[in-house]
């Protein structure tokens, strides 16, 4: 048994997200999770709000609300949607907790003890009329990497560039649009990531399984020397972690908080902590996950993100981590996703386009989502979700390939023998055949899942369940039971038997289906089938099973194009 942590990036806390965050980070990790614990592995999946920063002091200007109720509420709300989604996080905290207060300025403290941390007079953005600074999201202008005409101060979103606040041509504030602005000096403290660059490039290096994606944003920011620029860690914001010294104050700092990006990676520690606050659990109960002189050097380690949070976690939270000097866990394995696009365009927060978490859930039930999504990953490529594409695979895969299975198998067993296992005939050579094939497939599933190969994962589930429907299909208990009514009996024994293991095998995608389904087969036992030929005979004759109701019924085309309308436009 293997200790697994697992992190997926914590979401901005303003509004909802849509399906390509959704797919990006929180999705697969609960894939991860879910299949890791049905392996019997010990599994910490943790998530949380990202709630500091530009990017809520302006929603919750936006709706009039103080900032702290703002993101009170909107916790709420994204853990509802969670649990809608069926995302088993063990702890969803909050990095405006006072645990990733102390935590971060904590952390600060150690990198200043190592020298490593400088102040800095530097010239900001002040806004005449809005009469304060401009920090990151609180300029708007043209991306001098790309053009791109609405990047925002900190990154730009269209190339993923990081940016300063004064890189932005055309600047605005995002605030009033005022464009009457000035440069004014202002002390910050900067993180000296320069000087980690070779223990960052070594340990990089040696994360040789790292998917090429991951690797690759991080090379490029370490090479061109742009992701390792000495990064400012304050801002002149009310609304964050007060800048401290550990316990002690910071002279010269007073009135300025943390940058967000400094305190929100220390939230996969800080929510910890609070997972075990919230269970009376006691210190040692989150360091046995994080501190390699506590427990966690037998811990792996693995964080899932989109594409555009890799920087930040190959380079700037592991130099917080390497510059403490302390013994924290360091990531093992960064699993990072391209994007996906939404018909034809973008899903953009900003304007409202795509399909967004908690309409989704609106219109149908969350294993729909979860299997179109994961089945389509955007891992090599990025991936567009069309409502033509969702359509066919809900009714292919789900509804004619898994749930049609289901309710075959269980109505013609019903009808000819009764609702319990029927107790006759013997497995034959096209059983055998079965068993085989199925050994060697969940096998390759396993591997699959293990190398977070999502897209493939689903592609092999998938191929599990057709195998079955060839299988009845060449069997054809309808037609054997009419001249030998024990064998028909074996192949519904052998079939109820598969639908139970269909049930163990496709819980990380589809959890509440699989529930259903290992409740209509009147069983509990989740126990990966690891031996597939006793998994087969777990239902015993005479066990009691019955037809599940809608498992999954079909989109109309009437439903598709009335979705599509209605999502093509701005969210209101
Ligand atoms: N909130 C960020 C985003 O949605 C992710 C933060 S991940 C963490 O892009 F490392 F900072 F926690
Ligand atoms: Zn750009």
């Amino acid at each position: 048994m293997a200790r697994i942590l697992i992190t997926s990036a914590i979401p901005y806390i303003n509004g909802i997200k849509h399906l390509g965050n959704l797919v990006g980070s929180q999705l697969p990790a609960d894939l991860f999770a879910r299949y890791n614990r049905a392996r019997g592995h010990e599994v910490l999946f943790i998530c949380a709000t990202d709630e500091h920063g530009t990017p809520a002091e302006l929603a919750a200007a936006k709706v009039g609300k103080p900032v702290e109720e703002y993101c009170a509420e909107m916790h709420q709300v994204q853990a509802e949607i969670a649990r809608g989604f069926r995302l088993s996080f063990d702890h969803f905290g909050r990095s405006s907790s006072q645990r990733n207060h102390r935590l971060t300025q904590h952390f600060a403290g150690r990198l200043a003890a190592n020298g490593l941390i400088e102040e800095v007079s530097e010239k900001q953005v002040f806004s005449i009329d809005d009469n304060r600074f401009l920090p990151d999201r609180y300029i708007t202008g043209t991306c001098p990497n790309c053009g791109y005409e609405a990047a925002r101060g900190d990154q730009c979103e269209n190339c993923t560039k990081q940016l300063d606040p004064t890189d932005l041509i055309n600047p605005r504030s995002s605030i009033s649009g005022s464009t009457n602005l000035e440069v004014r000096e202002t002390k910050h403290l900067f993180l000296k990531q320069r000087s980690l660059r070779d223990k960052l490039e070594a340990w990089i290096d040696s994360k040789t399984d790292w998917p090429i994606l991951t690797t690759s944003i991080a090379k490029k920011w370490l090479n061109d020397g742009d992701g390792l620029q000495d990064r400012g860690i304050t801002r002149d914001l009310h609304w964050g972690v007060p800048v401290k010294n550990g316990d002690q104050d910071w002279p010269g700092m007073e009135g300025k908080v943390f940058y967000v990006w400094f305190d929100a990676p220390i939230e996969y520690i800080a929510g910890t902590a609070e997972w075990a606050d919230a269970h009376g659990y006691p210190d040692s109960a989150w360091e046995r996950w994080w501190r390699t002189d506590k427990g966690a050097q037998d811990v792996r380690y693995v964080q899932f993100m989109g594409k555009d949070n890799v920087p930040f976690h190959t380079l700037s939270f592991p130099a917080t981590i390497m510059g403490s000097g302390e013994p924290w866990k360091l990531v093992d394995y960064i699993k990072s996703f391209n994007y996906l696009n939404y018909d034809g365009g973008q899903f953009s927060t900003s304007q409202g386009r795509g399909v967004f978490m908690d309409q989704a859930l609106s219109i149908l039930p969350a294993d729909y989502w979860r299997w179109w999504l994961l089945s389509h990953a955007p891992e090599s490529a990025d991936s567009e979700f069309t409502w033509e594409n969702f359509q066919g695979s809900v009714n292919k895969d789900l509804a004619d390939v898994l749930g049609n299975l289901v309710s075959r198998v269980t109505k013609f067993a019903t009808a000819k023998f009764g609702a319990t296992v029927p107790e006759g005939g013997q497995f034959g050579p096209m059983e055998t055949a079965l068993v085989a094939d199925l050994g060697a497939r969940i096998a390759d599933y396993a591997a699959m899942m293990e190398a977070m190969e999502v897209r493939k994962a689903a592609a092999e589930l998938r191929a599990i369940w057709v195998i079955g429907n060839e299988y009845l299909q060449a069997a054809a208990p309808w037609t054997v039971v009419k001249t030998d009514p024990d064998q028909a009996q074996a192949m519904v024994r052998l079939a109820l038997n598969l639908i139970r293991v269909y049930a163990v095998l496709s819980r990380p995608f589809i959890p509440d289906a699989a529930e259903a389904i290992m409740a209509a087969m009147g069983s509990q036992d989740w126990t990966w089938p690891d031996d597939i030929s006793a998994a087969m005979r777990v239902l015993p004759p005479d066990h009691a099973f019955s037809v599940p109701e809608n498992l999954f019924r079909k989109i109309t085309d009437e439903e598709r194009v009335d979705w599509q309308a209605r999502f093509s436009g701005v969210r209101t």
